[in-house]
């Protein structure tokens, strides 16, 4: 499948890797990219800037209908769903007992599974409903969607039970979604990113950054976002990627902490 006249919805695509994406489906000719996103000021600014291909839409990804009514709104303006990129994720670090011996609050545990993890699964299905009513292309397909997992999905620090569970689900349900998938000629791939420098570090102190680009092994250095958005655009193009994961991490392992 090519960028270039496709619709695509990005959820998280008002920072970070999702802008990345949008930006790159934009410059690469997308015939529309929806900004699926909780914040919405962000969403707005991005798709004022980014001009009439771009629909900026204020959804929750762990809200079914919110997911709904992006992915309906995407089918009205722009006729049909081709791509879809699943950004959309949040993090809450908390050692499994505090140093007091405090077991760690389940409602934070659950927060993260229903974001990273049921809300993904909730728009890769309605996002599938959606794309197995296009007319497939010469290969067969009717779509593609590429979920964002982390290599927290392989190596969890200290602190990421919750993250790493949410982000290894990403992982294991990879395959059977695109065995799921298959008959409707939609793709399912998993992107696992390492550390890349997006405003999810805005906590850091520079110090930290600083530490923290000197861990992957080469380049030694963060990735920078569009280095994301090229492999989402290599997934795209590649008809013969499907139901796999790919670390982009320069060959980083996470140490404990
Ligand atoms: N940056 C990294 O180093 C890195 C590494 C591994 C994995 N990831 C994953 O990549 C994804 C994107 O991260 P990023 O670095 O671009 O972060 P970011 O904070 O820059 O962007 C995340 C975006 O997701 C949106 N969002 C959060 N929760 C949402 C929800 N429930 N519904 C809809 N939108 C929601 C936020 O508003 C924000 O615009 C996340 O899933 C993250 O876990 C990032």
């Amino acid at each position: 499948m090519q960028l270039q006249d496709a619709v695509v919805l990005v959820t998280g695509g008002a920072s970070g890797l999702g802008e990345a994406v949008v930006r790159r489906a934009i410059a690469d000719g997308a015939r529309g990219v929806t900004i699926a996103d909780m914040s919405e000021d962000k969403a707005n600014a991005l798709a004022a800037e980014l001009g009439e291909r771009v629909l900026a839409i204020k959804a929750d990804i762990s809200d079914e209908d919110e997911v709904g009514a992006a992915i309906d709104a995407t089918v009205t303006q722009f006729g049909r769903l081709d791509i879809t990129v699943s950004c959309a994720g949040i993090a809450i670090a908390e050692r499994t007992l505090d140093r007091e011996g405090q077991p760690a609050a389940l409602p934070n545990y659950a927060k993260v599974i229903g974001v990273n993890l049921i809300g993904t699964f909730d728009v890769v299905r309605q996002s599938a409903a959606a794309m197995s009513k296009n007319e497939p292309n010469g290969d067969g397909e009717r779509g593609v969607v590429i979920m964002t997992a982390s290599v927290a999905a392989f190596d969890g620090q200290v602190g990421q039970a919750a993250y790493s569970a949410s982000k290894g689900g990403l992982v294991g349900m990879t395959l059977p979604l695109s065995r799921d998938l298959a008959p409707a000629g939609i793709r399912v791939m998993t992107i696992a990113p390492g550390l890349i420098d997006t405003p999810i570090y805005s906590f850091a102190p520079p110090e930290m950054k600083e530490q923290l680009s000197k861990t992957p092994v080469f380049p030694k250095r963060l990735g920078r976002p569009d280095e994301f958005a090229k492999l989402v655009v290599a997934i795209i193009d590649n008809a013969y990627l499907n139901g796999e994961v790919i670390r982009l991490d320069a060959a980083l392992r996470l140490p404990p902490k």
